[in-house]
């Protein structure tokens, strides 16, 4: 099999880019390990910036988020109970976010390869890129058993976090740098109506809250919990009861209580692989950077990083310029750190760590009175939550 660029992984960033690669003419093959069911079931991501939101318009796949995503204008963060309310169009001249759910970007990304003929192939195994840093790389795999190849002019690895591809560059180049969390985030679903039409983040002396959504009858609820907890040992009952206790007593009568039809634990993590290129082979999305869930920035930093990248092959098979192929590590790296930043930063200030003093605490009770008084503050974290424009 042949064509210009291998994409490994149908991921937001593998599926983001194959359609980019196809609208500029540029013949692509996507090879995803799991199945199509897998791949748009998987509960992920709730939270678009305008960014992604208009990329997805760009790319012809804008009609069912515009329907069915919800707009959010502004957010609500709590502090032991005490809620504030940070409206992020008047403070960013109209900015807002879109709440739509990760499978249905995934669902709406795969229909439309489909109806044009992106070639996605699923449960692809064993797949190995080969000759990175040689002209003419291949990426092999095996399918029904059956070892197939495909010659390539690129690789694109964008197989997430645990994926092959970063493992391809050699150590004497890898450049990582990584932060681990001492918590994880506990999630569930549940068919039960939101408690606040907009998100709610609370920090409260037992931990993080977050009040998000799926929809207006579908409720998505996290709890900061720790990284030793099964999911075995959080009953419904436990959760809501919690949960309740952490948003306090302004959302306490507004939480109903259902069922949760999903529920799930997940480390918390910040990364950065700096070595963004290596021969011919690119790396975009979570195979190159992890951010902590606070702030929704890892869907969307995905659809960043391939955007550039999009731009770049575009202008290399269009006109031979090899500029934007070679700058794109730089320019990917400068929205990556600032996501980076802003992610470990609400981090830091909505959780509690297991060693913080009385001091430590007594800071992040300050800066939170002060994000709640001050329009400079807020301005900031409102700027960044909605997502800093391209090339910021
Ligand atoms: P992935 O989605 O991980 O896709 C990689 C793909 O590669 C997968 O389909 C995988 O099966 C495939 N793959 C892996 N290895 C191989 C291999 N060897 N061969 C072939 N294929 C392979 N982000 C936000 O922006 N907003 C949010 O609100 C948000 N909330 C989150 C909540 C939770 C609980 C979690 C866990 C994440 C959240 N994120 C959020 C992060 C977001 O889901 C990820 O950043 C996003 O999925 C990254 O997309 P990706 O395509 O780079 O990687
Ligand atoms: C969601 C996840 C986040 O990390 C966040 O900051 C907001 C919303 C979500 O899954 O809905």
């Amino acid at each position: 099999m042949r064509a210009q660029v291998g994409i490994i992984g149908a991921g937001p960033a593998g599926l983001f880019l194959a359609h980019l690669l196809h609208a500029a003419g540029i013949r692509v093959v996507v090879l995803e390990q799991r199945s199509r069911d897998y791949v748009e079931g998987r509960v992920r991501a709730g939270v678009l910036e305008q960014t992604t939101v208009r990329l997805m318009h760009r790319l012809g796949l804008g009609a069912r988020v515009s329907q069915e995503g919800l707009l959010h204008a502004g957010t609500t963060l709590c502090v032991d109970g005490d809620p504030f309310h940070v409206d992020f169009a008047e403070l960013t001249d109209g900015g807002a976010v879109t709440v739509y759910g990760q499978s249905e970007v995934m669902k709406d990304l795969n229909l439309a390869a489909d109806q044009r003929g992106i070639r996605i192939l699923y449960d692809a195994a064993e797949v190995s890129p080969r000759a990175l840093e040689t002209d003419q790389p291949i990426i092999t795999w095996k399918q029904d058993g059956v070892s197939r190849r495909l010659d390539c002019d690129f690789v694109v690895g964008c197989d997430g976090y645990h994926g092959v591809s970063r493992g391809c560059i050699p150590a004497s180049v890898l450049e990582t740098v990584e932060r681990i969390y001492p918590f994880g985030w506990l999630g569930i679903l549940s068919e039960v109506p939101p408690c606040n039409h907009e998100l709610i983040y609370a920090n409260h002396e037992h931990g993080f809250a977050l009040a998000s959504m799926r929809s207006p009858t579908r409720s998505r609820c996290y709890l900061q919990c720790s990284l030793s907890d099964s999911v075995e040992q959080w009953s419904d009952e436990r959760f809501w009861d919690e949960f309740s206790l952490r948003l306090g007593t302004a959302f306490t009568p507004r939480i109903t209580r259902g069922p949760s039809f999903e529920k799930s634990i997940a480390p918390l993590r910040s990364f950065v692989c700096k070595t963004m290129r290596w021969g011919r082979l690119f790396l975009a999305g979570d195979a190159a950077h992890i951010v902590p869930p606070t702030g929704a920035k890892g869907l969307n930093l995905a659809a960043a990083d391939v955007a550039v990248l999009g731009d770049a092959f575009a202008a290399w098979y269009g006109a031979g310029d090899a500029s934007g192929l070679e700058d794109y590590p730089r320019r990917a790296l400068d929205r990556v750190w600032k996501a980076e930043r802003f992610s470990w930063w609400l981090t830091q200030l909505t959780h509690r760590f297991p060693h913080m003093d009385t001091f430590d605490r007594h800071m992040q009770v300050a800066e939170l009175s002060y994000l709640r008084q001050s329009r400079a503050a807020q301005a900031a974290f409102a700027e960044n939550y909605v997502g800093l424009p391209l090339d910021f």
